[in-house]
């Protein structure tokens, strides 16, 4: 069943989160994590090789295009230049929620692109926790999202404040966890969950992490903000309720480096998502614990000049991680894993808050925290 508004508030996401207006005025925390520069290193850049292995898949680097967009016809394009960049520089890529092509097969080629333009990439599908619970990912609807895409793997997002702060969200999180668990178990590729702009802690991660899911998306504060886009989308309905959460709430939830540090000791591979726009900060996102980084407004903005600008800006993220290990003296990533970053004002009060609420068998912290 086709539904005209899906299609709108597709549209409406992508031209409101190209306004800076939609960045959340909170700090992700990367002018809080500084790595130990080593003055004179033996490594140059292009000794430095950034290959991993995420869920058996091989990478060229450790990034994820986050997952944004498709649901509209006019959004093809944008995810066509996503992919050709995915594809140029051996990186993974997610999409949008695939709702929408659900609904209405005929958005199916908004997603399907990307296949053709990144045919060896990793490609992550996208489907939103709430249909997680109303029991809509059976098997036969969970087959239909990963061949939309080819998918390597499934993103369920979760965005309790977003559809909170939505005149038509709706979201009653109960039974969440149990769910995901049968989602999980019925799911032919390993399950990501990822939130969208508050993070996770560690409690839900643990939680999270029994169901059985292969992978976390911290998803945290710092970049793109739904509770903003909402708030904006509100205004302009004049729905005052809205716009007033939407105001309420613009600080709420984890920033992005704060919640890496509140997951990893789940040992599930991490992405750290959420205002990362350069590729000094990914290096500081992996200093912290990340396997990979996801870049989503960064990339959304260069991929709408078209492709050439997303392969050079990605090319140019890339290369930022490369000089940043590089300047470590670091000649790949699992050497930079070993090395400490030294965290300051708020990174490191929450470092301090989790030490002090560690339980007796917690793991040894591996950066050195201070206040200065
Ligand atoms: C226009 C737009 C649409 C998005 N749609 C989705 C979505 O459908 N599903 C999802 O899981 N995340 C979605 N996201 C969230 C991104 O995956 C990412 O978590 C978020 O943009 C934070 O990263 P950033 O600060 O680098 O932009 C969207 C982001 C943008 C900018």
């Amino acid at each position: 069943m086709s539904d005209p508004s899906i299609r709108q508030r597709k549209l409406d996401h992508v031209a409101l989160a190209m306004s800076d207006a939609a960045v959340s005025a909170c700090d992700p925390g990367w002018s809080d994590v500084t790595l130990v520069p080593v003055t004179l290193p033996e490594t140059s850049p292009d000794d430095v090789d950034l290959a991993l292995s995420f869920l058996g898949f091989d990478l060229r680097a450790p990034i994820l295009i986050a997952g944004m967009t498709g649901g509209h016809p006019d959004v093809e394009k944008i995810n066509a230049a996503l992919a050709t960049a995915a594809q140029a520089h051996g990186v993974a890529m997610g999409v949008g929620s695939q709702r929408a092509a659900l609904l209405d097969p005929d958005l199916v080629p908004s997603y399907a692109i990307v296949r053709q333009h990144a045919p060896d990439a990793f490609i992550c599908g996208n489907i939103g926790i709430s249909q997680v619970l109303e029991g809509e990912t059976g098997t036969d609807i969970l087959a239909r999202l990963v061949d939309m895409v080819e998918a390597n793997a499934l993103a369920v997002h979760i965005n309790v404040l977003q559809e909170l702060v939505q005149p038509e969200g709706d979201i009653k999180p109960g039974g969440a966890f149990e769910a995901l668990g049968n989602m999980v178990a019925k799911s032919p590729v390993p399950v990501i969950v990822k939130e969208t702009g508050c993070g996770f802690d560690q409690v839900t991660a643990n939680r999270l992490k029994d169901t059985g899911i292969a992978a976390i998306d911290v998803g945290g504060m710092g970049g793109t903000s739904f509770t903003l886009i909402e708030g904006m989308r509100a205004e302009t309905a004049r729905d005052r309720r809205g716009a007033r959460l939407a105001q309420t709430f613009s600080t709420w939830g984890i920033p992005t480096a704060c919640s890496v540090l509140e997951v990893r000791d789940t040992g599930l591979p991490i992405i750290a998502t959420g205002g990362i726009s350069d590729g000094l900060q990914a290096a500081k996102a992996l200093s912290l614990g990340a396997h990979l980084v996801g870049i989503g407004r960064k990339m959304l903005t260069a991929a709408v000049a078209g492709p050439e600008a997303a392969v050079e800006e990605l090319g140019l993220i890339i290369e930022e991680i490369r000089i940043s290990l590089a300047l470590s003296d670091c000649r790949n990533l699992k050497q930079f894993a070993t090395r400490q970053s030294v965290l300051s004002g708020k990174v490191a009060l929450w470092q301090a808050h989790k030490q002090l609420t560690k339980s007796a068998d917690g793991s040894d912290e591996k950066n050195i925290g201070g206040t200065d």
